[in-house]
């Protein structure tokens, strides 16, 4: 599908961005396998989400969806326990979501029956390795494809050993996975990461009684010996989503938009921390916590920038959010340079080249590096035809360019924003008078 997109005039007024992706898998997932039901609010239902629910009734977890609501799903789960859990008849589709997948692998390595993943095109090129090996070193028994690195895969769960893992590259997603198998080990289990990735696996655990705590960048996990108990959640709403209008505000030059109800968890708000050291405008008001998590109002407001350099522990802070401070980049005085990011290259499409290719259709000046992009800046982007890569995120980026952009953007493959945002070109056209969007 395409969508075509001008610049409007102003940008004003109030996002209610949808659920947080990584909450609402985590709340669905955890919740699935604790003792007891739990009642789940503002549950994204984007396609990821809910890809993760259908994989949960494969494996025969109890749960309903109570209410469709315009800012998210009502879902009840009935969690049995992890011996609630059944060998599924058939393949688990994770779709495009690597959360999913992921996730669902680390829980599955200690479960005493065998499940086979599998996911789109886009999911089947991302790599499983960094997970399968420590699974396999575990205990699981693993069959993908390409040596185990590549999904379709199989996994044989049982008896899992305690191990000390180092991961190579920062990954919630990863260390998540490791934290479930933990659970399910004989002995104790520690993460170790090179960078901060979320910690919402962590909190969500921890509030739910199991024996996962934190120390700097490593985690450690003890085997539970005890039910999780279920926890009652009320998704507040997700960073990366409001991302984009963030940007879209500081960039346009007459805006101010309020994004209510964000998680701002600080292993999630780098791009925050990298657009102030621009320059940038942007503030929270009403900070608060909420089911141990911090959740603010984002302000933001058309701002002059600068240009920087982004690396080391910021990336894993600000890996979904990289390719829109490249976007950012193109309009600050001075050139930018984003490195330490190669892992880019491998999330729903290869984020660097992506990113680098379409923005050069507008008329940016970016280039490729190994691990990341050099981004000069531009007198201004002009409308063009682009291409979302099938990736939601790529899709989302280019419709803000568009924003910014004198004339007409065509954004093809429009629709791939269901997977994480499905209301995105909704409230583009509320917030965006005047736009053709
Ligand atoms: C996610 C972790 C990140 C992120 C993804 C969601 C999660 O991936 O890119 O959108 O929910 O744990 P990695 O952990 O692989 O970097």
């Amino acid at each position: 599908m395409d969508r075509h997109v001008r610049r409007p005039h102003r940008l004003r007024g109030e996002i209610v961005p949808p659920g947080d992706k990584s909450l609402s898998h985590r709340a669905a997932i955890f919740n699935a396998i604790a003792d007891g039901a739990a009642r789940i609010e503002r549950f994204l239902p984007g396609d990821d989400c809910r890809g993760t629910l259908r994989c949960l009734q494969g494996l025969g977890a109890e749960l309903r969806v109570l209410e469709e609501r315009p800012d998210g799903l009502t879902l009840e789960v009935h969690g049995r326990g992890l011996d609630g859990l059944s060998e599924p008849s058939d393949v688990l589709d994770c779709g495009n979501s690597g959360t999913t997948m992921r996730l669902l692998a680390g829980l599955l390595a200690g479960r005493p029956f065998v499940s086979i993943l599998t996911g789109d095109a886009s999911l089947r090129r991302r790599p499983m390795g960094r997970l399968l090996g420590p699974l396999r070193e575990a205990g699981a028994v693993c069959v993908g494809r390409a040596g185990e690195t590549l999904a379709p895969f199989a996994i044989q769960g049982g008896t899992l050993r305690g191990m000390h893992h180092r991961l190579a590259v920062a990954s919630a997603q990863v260390k998540s996975a490791l934290v479930l198998a933990g659970l399910q080990a004989d002995a104790e289990t520690t993460v170790h990461e090179p960078g901060p990735s979320r910690d919402h696996t962590e909190r969500m655990l921890s509030a739910m009684g199991a024996p996962v705590t934190a120390e700097g960048l490593c985690v450690r996990v003890r085997p539970l010996d005890h039910e999780l108990s279920p926890c009652n959640l009320r998704i507040p709403g997700d960073f990366s989503s409001s991302a984009f209008w963030a940007v879209a505000a500081v960039l346009h030059p007459d805006a101010e938009l309020r994004l209510r109800d964000v998680l701002v968890n600080p292993t999630r708000t780098g791009l925050l921390d990298a657009l102030r050291a621009m320059g940038a405008d942007v503030t929270l008001e009403n900070e608060r916590v909420q089911h141990g998590e911090p959740v603010a109002d984002v302000m933001a407001r058309s701002s002059r920038l600068r240009g920087i350099e982004v690396g080391g522990a910021l990336v894993p802070r600000a890996i979904d959010e990289l390719p829109l401070l490249a976007l950012a980049a193109c309009f600050a005085e001075g050139e930018t340079v984003i490195r330490d990011a190669a892992e880019l290259r491998a999330k729903e499409s290869d984020r660097v080249a992506s990113t680098v290719a379409e923005l050069n259709r507008l008329g940016a000046r970016l280039s490729e590096l190994p691990d990341g992009v050099r981004v000069h800046p531009v007198a201004g982007l002009r409308g063009a035809a682009v291409d979302g890569h099938g990736d939601h995120r790529l899709a989302m980026l280019l419709a803000v360019a568009g924003l910014l952009a004198e004339g007409e953007t065509t954004v093809r493959g429009a629709e791939a924003v269901a997977v994480s945002y499905p209301g995105f070109w909704d409230d583009l056209g509320r917030v965006a008078l005047g736009s053709g969007g």
